[in-house]
């Protein structure tokens, strides 16, 4: 879907803004490091989160390398200098989390209130704006399980940016694929303007 407005004419939005990035282990997290790099060009501090599934199909260092800033793969780290552990101080100055892409696994792990990884644990402490974009096989995503747990996160607030129809991986074709990310880009837009106006 090609958006009416370029997202770019809203670039001092971005501007100083900070970005939690959650990415979780499906073959969309490639594209997921392209949304950090727009981000960052765009002047938004992007800090990532990532599973240790997402590591088995994007190495942290791209991410580290799009960004400029640690990423984050591990909740079991040394505190050091700092007062409080990181999946509680990350919320401190982030304006949005946005989980790209939200495997089946995620939403089932999120809908439970799991804190058993780098992603969800951080989602736990986190009570600013959330947007959940899965992606995942047509047959997953159609799931009666997935579906009521997309269903019962919408119901407690998060925004969900729905996968888009078409080509996807595993050869089939249907409803599944990482919503464009374009379409992305427009509902953080749209949080980051909000945020901006409170
Ligand atoms: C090759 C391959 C591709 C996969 N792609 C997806 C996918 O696109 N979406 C998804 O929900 N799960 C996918 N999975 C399954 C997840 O990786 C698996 O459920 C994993 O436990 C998710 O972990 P996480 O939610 O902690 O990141 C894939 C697995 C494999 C082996």
């Amino acid at each position: 879907m090609r958006l009416a407005f370029p997202i770019m004419t809203d670039m001092n939005r971005w501007h100083e803004n900070t970005i939690l990035l959650g990415v979780t282990g499906g073959v969309a997290a490639y594209k997921a490091a392209d949304l950090a790099s727009r981000w960052t060009q765009r002047g938004a501090v992007v800090r990532v989160r990532m599973t240790p599934s997402a590591c088995r199909f994007v190495q942290p260092l791209t991410f580290e390398a799009v960004t400029r800033q640690p990423v984050t793969t591990e909740i079991w780290q040394p505190l050091g200098a700092h007062d409080r552990p990181e999946h509680i101080g990350s919320g401190d100055d982030a304006d949005v989390f946005v989980i790209a892409p939200a495997s089946a696994d995620h939403l089932a792990r999120l809908a439970n209130g799991f804190g058993d990884d780098a992603v969800c644990l951080t989602v736990l402490a986190w009570d600013g704006p959330l947007v959940i974009c899965p992606a995942m096989n047509d047959r997953m995503w159609k799931n009666p399980a997935v579906q009521a747990n997309v269903q019962l996160l919408r119901e407690r607030g998060a925004h969900v940016v729905e996968p888009g129809v078409g080509h996807l991986a595993c050869g089939s074709t249907g409803p599944g694929r990482l919503a464009d990310l374009d379409v992305i880009d427009e509902q953080v837009n749209r949080i980051l303007c909000a945020g901006e106006l409170s």
